[in-house]
């Protein structure tokens, strides 16, 4: 039986990130390097798919979980050595391997897909596929023969003046014939510049013993782009954040300034939504259509439902019904649950809650761990008091009830549907319908006594 395999290669610490992170685990648009190659990989219907870790082997496989199976490669010898690791679970297949690094996250499966048509159509024993590269610098060249042919593979440090300046590069992307592939691997040395066992010399290996080998040149240089410092991770991720907001604008959503529009690779949004400047829109993120995301603005999971406006505040883990407003400078912590037609103004920050629809919370108020019916008006710098120094306690409104300016409610409190709570009251009692509760001092005018403060300037 014929099989499809991958190779993903993955075992490098990646130095030139000078980071702590391994290198695959570096993120582009909300996803791992490691995450997008295998994502694009499962795409084009693998029956086995092996990634090969080393430095970070635990996390890496933290990652990707059982999407893929995984060889340890313990010391870096090179990709070539890399692949080899591989043999144990593929070395006695027939069958085609498609080998790609896990640093070059914007390949599309569809390059993958014409790779191997290509190389199946050519019957080869192996095909690399190339692009033209406007600087070569730092990538293996193709060197081709007086015919064109396909002749072997030159890195950067090995090359001679005259093969640095080809500009047909290695994508570090290859389909071999399985088998052919571990038998040239076993005859590769690691006698070149670097020391390392190069999976490039596998293609010399194969012309030499007469095999067909070739090259697939793809059109899009920038797809194949590799990732080995920070530089290239920003140059990077800015080349996928136009991918993804030009997919957003062709299916209908406006972008004020698509450059400065930020949205991870997973994010949904629905047409007519309108994105200012500075917006992040991060995570498992689902918008609606007709809402207005003002300047800088940031939603990470959540979910915005139809005709939503959120103007320069944080949300996160939260849920927002149809026609709700947030904003300018106000805060969703985790599970806020905000029903449709929901005011929440200038410096409000939610957590834990759940406000009912047409509730208003206009200015500088804190609501958490709390259920707020319908239609609910909540006056200017109200605190719902839910932490007792060790424990969280509930706090409960019910429909068209007021509360004051200014009012404290002290968990666990209930304020029945209809009462009314006067402002600057700090409320420790539940409160009963159409009651209304008023717990603060009473005012005493001290007539004259203006003339006796210090305040009033005389001796
Ligand atoms: C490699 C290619 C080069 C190509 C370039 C494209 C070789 C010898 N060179 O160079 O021709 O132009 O990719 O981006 O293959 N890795 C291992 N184990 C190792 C060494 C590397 O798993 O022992 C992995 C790395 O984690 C990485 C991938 O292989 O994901 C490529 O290695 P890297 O060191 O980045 O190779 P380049 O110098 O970029
Ligand atoms: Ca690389």
């Amino acid at each position: 039986m014929s099989t499809r395999n991958t190779i993903i290669l993955a075992a490098g610490k990646g130095t030139r990130m000078k980071s702590k992170v391994y290198k695959v685990l570096h993120q582009v648009c909300g996803r791992t390097m490691a995450d997008h190659v295998l994502t694009q990989v499962e795409k084009t219907a693998m029956d086995n798919i092996v990634t090969v870790v080393g430095y970070g082997a635990e996390a890496v496989e933290r990652e990707l979980g059982d999407r893929t199976q995984y060889v340890v490669q313990d010391e870096q010898l090179g990709t070539g050595d890399a692949v080899l690791r591989a043999e144990p679970l593929l070395g006695d297949l027939d069958g085609t391997t498609l080998i790609v690094s896990g640093d070059t996250p914007l390949f599309q499966s569809e390059t993958f897909d014409k790779l191997l048509a290509y190389h199946r159509a050519q019957n080869a024993a192996a095909t690399v596929l190339s692009s033209v590269a406007p600087d070569p610098t730092g990538y293996g060249r193709i060197v081709r023969n007086d015919l064109g042919m396909v002749e072997k593979i030159v890195e950067q440090k090995d090359a001679t003046e005259q093969e640095q300046a080809i500009q047909e590069i290695n994508t570090g992307v290859y389909a071999f014939d399985n088998r052919q592939l571990f038998e040239a691997l076993h005859q590769i040395n690691n006698d070149n510049a670097q020391g390392e066992y190069y999976l490039t010399d596998a293609i010399e290996v194969l012309k030499r013993q007469g095999q067909t080998v070739g090259a697939y040149t793809m059109a899009n240089f920038e797809e194949s782009m590799g990732v080995n410092d920070r530089i290239a991770l920003a140059k990077a991720t800015r080349i996928m954040q136009k991918r993804i907001n030009e997919t957003h604008m062709k299916n209908g959503v406006s972008m004020v300034d698509p450059e400065r529009t930020y949205i991870d690779v997973d994010v949904q949004i629905g047409n007519d939504t309108i994105l200012e400047p500075g917006v992040y829109l991060k995570g498992t993120t689902v918008i609606g259509s007709d809402c207005f995301i003002g300047s800088n603005a940031e939603v990470r999971d959540s979910v915005i439902h139809d005709g939503v406006t959120v103007t320069s505040s944080l949300v996160e883990k939260s849920e927002m019904f149809d026609e709700s407003n947030i904003g300018p400078y106000s805060h969703l912590r985790p599970d806020a649950k905000i029903g449709p037609k929901v005011h929440l103004g200038n410096f409000v920050e939610v957590k834990s809650a759940t406000i009912g629809e047409g509730t208003k919370v206009g200015h500088l108020t804190y609501v958490g761990n709390a259920k707020l019916g319908k239609n609910i008006n909540v006056g200017c710098g109200v605190i719902f008091a839910n932490y007792d120094g060790k424990h969280k306690h509930e706090t409960t409104v019910g429909d068209d009830s007021f509360i004051g300016s200014n009012a404290n409610l002290i968990a666990p409190i209930t304020v029945a549907d209809h009462s009314f709570i006067a402002a600057g009251s700090t409320i420790t009692d539940d409160v009963n319908q159409f009651d209304m509760a008023i717990a603060r001092a009473r005012q005493t005018n001290k007539s004259g006594y203006y003339k006796k403060l210090p305040y009033s300037g005389e001796e």
